[in-house]
């Protein structure tokens, strides 16, 4: 049985995604390969050890902010994981976790040491991913895919490989943020320098391309693809809290204008056809359950 991808080209049922990568996403593995070295020598510290399971660009311990919900038993998949020290810290918790990334460089970080549980590691582009549909409970990133990679594509990924009732977690740019991005001074300013409503792509000289949406277009592709927001968390970075991805001038503006959001859906179960809708039995008259109470 084969149902009909994205561009009309067959797949069969429950084989994981044949689609063909973007042509943005083959930038982008040149672009992390290139920068994999030096995000590493720069951002170790701040992704393991005791900030495994943190997220986002203050590491706001998920201890804390509670997005992801039960993880053990659980068949976890994370979407551009890069060294993958979130998947392996919930392997550790009991999680069937996955890392899945599509740059060799960065995956090479993700090797898990001797002796430690194990975890799958899938090299893959997170538009196309290779795992069957419904087998997976909860798919998450901090500031992976789903921030590199374009969400008309991913978006419907994740809602095929996600179970009914499964969960999707995600850290990436607050649309705010670009329209204030000023290429002048490599920062944030106080004016608007770009329209909201072109957030879609964001491409600055040798960076990886972003892609973001406003927060209308999020909803309406989340609704279209059966996922429902339960939360959206804005961080707001107490004074003086210091990142190490974040100037501290972008710090000032950041504790009053929001830097990231991190969404929290989960999957919708599939409605039922209307001819297959389960109704209500008909009470036959003279049953217990249809007999009128003596006035
Ligand atoms: C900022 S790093 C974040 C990785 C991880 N969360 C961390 O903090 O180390 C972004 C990662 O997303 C990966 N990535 C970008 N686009 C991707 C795509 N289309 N499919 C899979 N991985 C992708 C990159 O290769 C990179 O490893």
């Amino acid at each position: 049985m084969a149902t009909r991808g994205r561009r009309g080209r067959a797949r069969p049922r429950g084989r994981g995604s044949s689609l063909a990568p973007g042509p943005d996403a083959v930038i982008n593995r040149r672009r992390w390969d290139r920068a994999s070295a030096s995000y590493h020598r720069r951002c170790a510290a701040a992704l393991g050890g005791r900030h495994a399971e943190s997220w986002g660009l203050w590491r706001v311990p998920e201890a804390r902010l509670r997005l992801l919900g039960p993880v053990r038993d659980r068949r976890v998949l994370e979407l551009g994981c890069g060294a993958a020290r979130w998947t392996e810290s919930l392997a550790r918790r009991g999680a069937q976790a996955i890392g899945l990334d599509q740059s060799a460089r960065q995956l090479a970080h993700a090797r898990p040491a001797p002796g430690r549980r194990r975890y799958g590691l899938l090299l893959a582009n997170a538009e196309a991913i290779p795992l069957r549909d419904r087998t997976v409970d909860l798919v998450f990133c901090d500031w992976g895919a789903m921030t590199f990679a374009d969400p008309a594509r991913t978006v419907p990924e994740v809602s095929r490989v996600l179970r009914p009732g499964g969960r999707f977690v995600f850290a990436t740019s607050n649309p705010i943020r670009w329209i204030a991005f000023d290429e002048r001074i490599d920062g944030f300013g106080r004016t608007l320098r770009r329209a909201y409503f072109d957030v879609a792509r964001l491409e600055l000289p040798r960076a990886p391309i972003e892609f973001s949406r406003t927060y209308a277009d999020w909803i309406a592709l989340f609704r279209a693809h059966g996922l429902s927001v339960e939360r959206l968390v804005e961080t707001r970075p107490v004074v003086g809290a210091r990142s190490r991805y974040v100037s501290a001038r972008d710090q000032r503006w950041a504790e009053r204008w929001p830097l990231e959001s991190i969404w929290v859906l989960h999957r919708d179960a599939p409605r039922q056809a209307p001819g297959r809708a389960r109704l209500t039995r008909p009470v036959r008259a003279g049953s217990r359950r249809g007999r009128s109470r003596p006035g």
